[in-house]
């Protein structure tokens, strides 16, 4: 038999395979230009800033943002995440989030709670389905709180959010809604408008396909002013002034910048653009329903979450009876050469939400736009396999 190539099943960590015109626009990059965007009027420096517009042309384009909007670059998701929490939520503040969400979320919560008297609640979602109500979200919005944030989609169950209703809620009650799109920016159509939402944070190496080290969070151009910066510095800019410049792009991105994750970035979103989201999301739905269906009939095999591939993202977390989530991720690897992570997924209130800490958590999959019917069918395969050895022989199988 010959031996089975490498499959990364992944996607929710960070995506690969990449489009190939995302290596080649970074080699393009560090080989070829070099130049680093606001330091110097030579055609170099130019053209590493004219990258950095184009890409945020195409994020407009993206999320359906007007022009005024803003949008500044990111480290990666969590870097975002924290630009916008700290920046929005006032010493004393509160704020809504989800048992759903990422340790992205939570720690900086958890740090503003500790050090600035912030108080904030995490709504527990349906156990089975994982789900929020968004009547649960609107009636935890008090008098003070200050910013509600939520996970587009769970980067543990794949469930979607109601966002749109919450959003509803949101605007009802005038809080800003921020929404962690890590595991739905490039797999489902966003639009800030319809959506209703305020400010987005992503990162740019997941769902977007770009390079490991980029991050955005855009938001609506009121909030440009509310927004406090997390990191002041050189800009290239105002040189003479001793504070921060308040104007965007300046304001958030001190220091000089990531050129090289953005040239991949850039090329990475023309990929999508040209495909569509919604072809990749009816692509990413078709494998969904198709795993959904291939894995229930399993004995010993649970799959959590939504069943629905309309309620759900192409990230799947199961448990396979007699074994341990990290077993099952070292059996997937070592026996079928299938590449999955095992354990909390820095989201341990998802996990205790469905009663899953005490076993080590779970394994998860996560599908791509590069993901083919016949890779999810070698998963699911390689699971049922799995599922039909005694804890024991499995064991052995190491
Ligand atoms: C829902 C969610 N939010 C935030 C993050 C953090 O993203 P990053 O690793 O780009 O900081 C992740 C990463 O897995 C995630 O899944």
């Amino acid at each position: 038999m010959p031996p089975l190539s490498r499959l990364y099943m992944d996607n929710a960590a960070t995506s690969f395979p990449k489009p190939p015109a995302v290596a080649q626009a970074v080699f393009e990059h560090l080989a070829h230009s070099g130049g680093s965007a606001g330091r110097g009027a030579y055609r170099e420096a130019i053209e590493s800033g004219r990258l950095f517009d184009r890409c945020r042309a195409a994020l407009r384009s993206l999320f359906g943002l007007r022009a005024n909007d803003g949008i500044a670059f990111a480290l990666n998701c969590t870097d975002a995440l924290n630009l916008a929490i700290k920046g929005l939520v006032p010493t004393g503040g509160h704020v809504v989030t989800s048992a759903m969400d990422h340790n992205s979320v939570l720690r900086p919560l958890s740090a503003l709670a500790e050090r600035s008297g912030v108080r904030w609640d995490a709504i527990v979602p349906n156990a089975e389905t994982t789900r929020l109500d968004p009547r649960a979200v609107a009636d935890a919005i008090r008098p003070d709180t200050a910013l509600v944030v939520l996970s587009h989609a769970s980067n543990v169950t794949g469930a979607l959010q109601p966002i749109r209703e919450i959003a509803a809620a949101c605007r009802a009650q005038q809080v800003p809604l921020l929404l962690d799109a890590a595991q739905t920016a490039g797999h489902v159509p966003i639009d800030f408008e319809k959506l209703g939402i305020d400010l987005l944070a992503c990162p740019g190496h997941k769902g977007l396909m770009g390079p490991l080290g980029t991050g955005v969070l855009a938001f609506c151009q009121e909030f440009a002013a509310r927004i406090r910066t997390l990191r002041e510095g050189g800009t290239g800019s105002s040189s003479e002034l001793p504070n921060q410049p308040e104007s965007l792009p300046d304001k958030f991105e001190p220091g000089s910048q990531n050129a090289v994750g953005v040239a991949g970035l850039l090329a990475a979103l023309e990929w999508i653009l040209e495909r569509g989201v919604a072809a990749i999301r009816a692509h990413e739905m078709e494998l969904s329903a198709a795993f959904v269906e291939r894995v229930s009939g399993i004995d010993g095999f649970r799959l959590y979450g939504p069943i629905e591939a309309d309620r759900r993202v192409g990230v799947f977390s199961f448990s396979v009876d007699g074994l341990e989530p990290s077993e099952v991720a070292a059996l997937l690897e070592s026996r079928f050469e299938i590449l999955t992570r095992a354990g909390l997924h820095c989201a341990p209130l998802a996990h205790r939400a469905m009663g899953t800490v005490a076993n080590g958590g779970l394994t998860r999959a996560s599908f791509g736009a590069f993901t083919t019917m016949a890779d999810v069918e070698r998963l699911a395969d390689a699971l049922a396999s799995l599922s039909g050895v005694a804890p024991t022989s499995a064991r052995r199988l190491r």
